[in-house]
């Protein structure tokens, strides 16, 4: 019978999913040990020189063959860049969704519940005739809880149709879901959709098949081998779209707060032509200075600081740059050239603007004159003697791209003999200056085992690291401008379709601006505005996902939910997992709610000396927290001294007050650097001692001869250490 074997996978997969728990919370860090190394295999290192791809080459020219709109098919750029060229759309299905996502924009900017209907129906039926654009963005409202109940099952269907359609936003989707391992509560769910969805038409029982397959898919495979697949095609997408052969530049989500606070200083960085600095700069180039020119010319030229991407403006200023003997524009005029970007290539030109920057001692310039003399552009001949001759030149000055090519003629064999490990060892010097191709070479060795020993979660992470800079994560500039204009809904929908994707700023970002903007963030729930549960939910789960990846604000905002039961059930054991969490990033203040845990036996067991060297953890890590730190060290002592005596009681009838009182010493009193509190605080101890001897006096006198307890004479030691 069909129903049994469903239960039994049911019960298998369950079994399955446990497993996989524990190895859900561990933030990912690049540590290549000795281990990683010494393993690999040399007889493994066959030729596989057939998968040369050109994208191992740190080269300029490819980023053209392929324009923006075909590497991230479905982009929202047509709504935030109207000014960049808007094709007709080519069926009703691609126009509908475009009117939808538009709609949807509009109503969170407007605040629009209404509109917000019409978006969703909108996208639904450009979803349901097979639209895989469509049925990415129903997966985002699906999994958001967006005019639709919140359904992760369903959210996952639509990203695994929409992908296999092509959408690469729904593959980021999805790899990021099975790299949490979190598909084992999704598939839990689908269970129910396809119980639901029993014998019903032909179609539906098509798509529960379709279901049954993947979900034992799922269940037989590890989920590793699917979230790797997914991140290396996406990672290797990402690399063809890096512009150079330089370092690409760091289009990194910009942290939009900074703990509690608004991050105004990156912020300000980010205002793009409005920002003073940069009018500043702009005035000096304008004067004649060559290095604010150049510099102006490499925030057009990468599109940095909240600028658009420019080639034409940052073609004329290195221009003028060069005329003043900048050798750094000389080298950038050598890519331009090579790449034609904005100008008509002309890899002989490309050469000579590049043996001029080298002649200056810019060491980058020869990894650009190598990489011409491999493909044998611009020069009379290929020559890989040469080509490594210049390439070993700029690696021994630091140039990261020097190393990396290096590591390519070692992995390929050009021009040397093929030795894997050798190259591994040029990824990794390169790697460590941040080079993301770098990064791109080694989660491919970690993949197949070739040259490093194989590591699934160290190549998936990697991959994700470099899939996080393709095409899509232009997301989180239209993100940053719309927060920077003061549209609070639009950055918020923005950084939430990020965090889908698994972008861990963004994740964090949406939280906040959900924390800190309340209603502004026009967070919109499954009817309406969102309920408060509503918002509590989705700023608990956005932190969640930031805390796995390693937030630590995060974590502690995690653990303080489930310490006070917001937005969840109040859960002690769970706030101090979280804690942990947090600790393990040498946060101060877990530790010390940690050490409080541990002091009232909440969540954690009763042990004052542990609780003791938590508190002195946090302190050794923050000395600021030496207030909060001292505070507790007495309370920690009173207890510890006078166990069932009235003060443990007064202590303990502090906690309610206690988060208040920290934040308010952390605010009052850390500020203006004065004691005075502190010696209240001894005071009070103080006279509340003396009174409990008193009484004890009292007690005693009427007993007789009972031994009367000696006053503390080191009352205040805890304190002045
Ligand atoms: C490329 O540049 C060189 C040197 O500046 C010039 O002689 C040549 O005509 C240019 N080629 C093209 C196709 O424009
Ligand atoms: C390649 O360059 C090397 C070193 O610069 C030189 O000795 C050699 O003759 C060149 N080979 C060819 C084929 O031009």
């Amino acid at each position: 019978m069909r129903l049994s074997t469903d239960k039994f996978f049911f019960l298998s997969f369950f079994i399955f999913s446990l497993l996989f728990l524990s190895a859900t919370a561990r933030p990912f860090v690049l540590v290549l040990s000795q281990d990683d190394l010494t393993d690999a295999a040399p007889s493994a290192a066959d030729d596989d020189g057939a998968s040369s791809s050109t994208s191992d080459w740190d080269e300029f020219g490819d980023s053209d063959t392929k324009r923006e709109e075909e590497l991230d098919p479905g982009s929202w750029r047509p709504i935030f860049e109207p000014d960049s060229e808007l094709a007709d759309p080519a069926t009703d299905d691609e126009a509908m969704y475009y009117s939808g996502v538009t709609k949807m924009v509009t109503a969170v900017s407007s605040g629009d519940p209404r509109l917000m209907e019409e978006a969703a129906a909108e996208i639904e039926a450009a979803a349901a005739g097979g639209y895989p654009h469509a049925q990415s963005a129903l997966g985002f409202l699906y999994n958001m809880g967006v005019t639709r109940e919140r359904n992760g099952a369903k959210a996952f269907m639509y990203h695994h149709f929409a992908a296999n359609g092509g959408n690469m936003q729904s593959k980021m989707a999805l790899a990021y879901t099975y790299s949490r391992q979190d598909v084992s509560s999704t598939f839990l769910s689908l269970c129910d959709i396809l119980l639901n969805w029993w014998s019903r038409s032909e179609i539906e029982v098509q798509v529960v098949v379709t279901l049954e397959r993947l979900y034992l898919e799922i269940l037989w495979k590890y989920m590793y081998d699917k979230a790797v697949k997914l991140y290396a095609e996406l990672a290797e997408v990402a690399v063809n779209s890096f512009l150079i052969s330089k370092d690409s530049p760091v289009i990194e989500p910009i942290r939009i707060h900074n703990g509690a606070e608004e991050n105004k200083e990156a912020l300000r960085k980010s205002r793009g032509e409005e920002d003073e600095d940069f009018q500043i700069l702009e005035y000096q180039a304008q004067k004649g200075n060559a290095l604010a020119m150049y510099k102006i010319g490499i925030f057009y030229y990468f599109g940095l600081r909240g600028l658009r991407r420019d080639h034409v403006k940052a073609l004329s200023w290195f221009s003028k740059a060069v005329d003043k003997g900048e050798p750094r524009s000389m080298e950038l005029l050598g890519e331009i050239y090579a790449r034609g970007a904005g100008v008509e290539r002309n890899y002989t030109k490309a050469f000579e603007w590049l043996k001029l920057a080298s002649r200056q001692q810019l060491y980058s310039a020869y990894n650009g004159m190598g990489y011409l003399y491999v493909k044998g552009y611009g020069v009379d001949k290929k020559n890989n003697t040469k080509a490594k001759e210049y390439f070993e030149k700029a690696a021994e000055n630091e140039e990261a791209g020097g190393n990396y090519n290096l590591g390519v003629m070692y992995l390929k064999g050009i021009g040397v003999k093929r030795d894997v490990k050798l190259a591994c060892k040029f990824f990794i010097l390169a790697a460590n200056k941040g080079q993301p191709k770098a990064f791109y070479q080694l989660a491919k060795m970690f993949h197949t085992g070739v040259g490093l020993k194989l590591n699934l979660p160290m190549a998936t992470g990697l991959y994700k690291l470099v899939a996080e800079r393709g095409p899509w994560s232009s997301l989180s500039r239209w993100a940053l401008e719309s927060y920077l204009k003061g549209d609070v809904g639009k950055a918020f929908l923005l950084y939430s379709r990020m965090a889908e994707l698994g972008y861990e700023v963004a994740q964090s970002n949406a939280a906040w601006i959900l924390d800190k903007y309340g209603q502004r963030s026009m967070c919109m729930g499954e009817s309406g505005f969102c309920t408060d549960t509503e918002s509590h939910q989705r700023a608990h789960s956005l932190w969640w996902q930031a805390s796995e990846q390693g937030n630590e604000h995060a974590a502690l905002l995690i653990g303080d939910a489930y310490y006070y039961g917001r937005g969840t059930e109040r859960d002690y054991e769970r706030a101090a997992e979280a804690y942990k969490h947090a600790k393990s990033q040498s946060n101060a203040q877990a530790m010390f709610n940690l050490g409080y845990m541990h002091e009232h036996g909440e969540g954690l067991p009763f042990d004052l000396h542990l609780a003791k060297r938590y508190y002195d953890q946090a302190l050794e890590i923050d000395p600021a927290a030496k207030l909060p730190v001292t505070l507790a060290l007495a309370s920690l002592w009173v207890r510890k001294n006078y166990e069932n005596s009235f003060m443990v009681d007064m202590i303990d009838s502090l906690p309610d007050v206690f988060p208040k009182m920290e934040a308010w010493v952390e605010n009052v009193i850390m500020e203006e650097g004065n004691a005075t509190i502190l010696t209240l605080f001894v005071c009070l101890l103080t006279v509340l001692y003396l009174r409990e001897r008193q009484r004890r006096h009292a007690v005693a006198a009427a007993g007789a001869g009972e031994v009367v307890p000696q006053p503390p004479i080191d009352l205040v030691a805890p304190v002045a250490n």
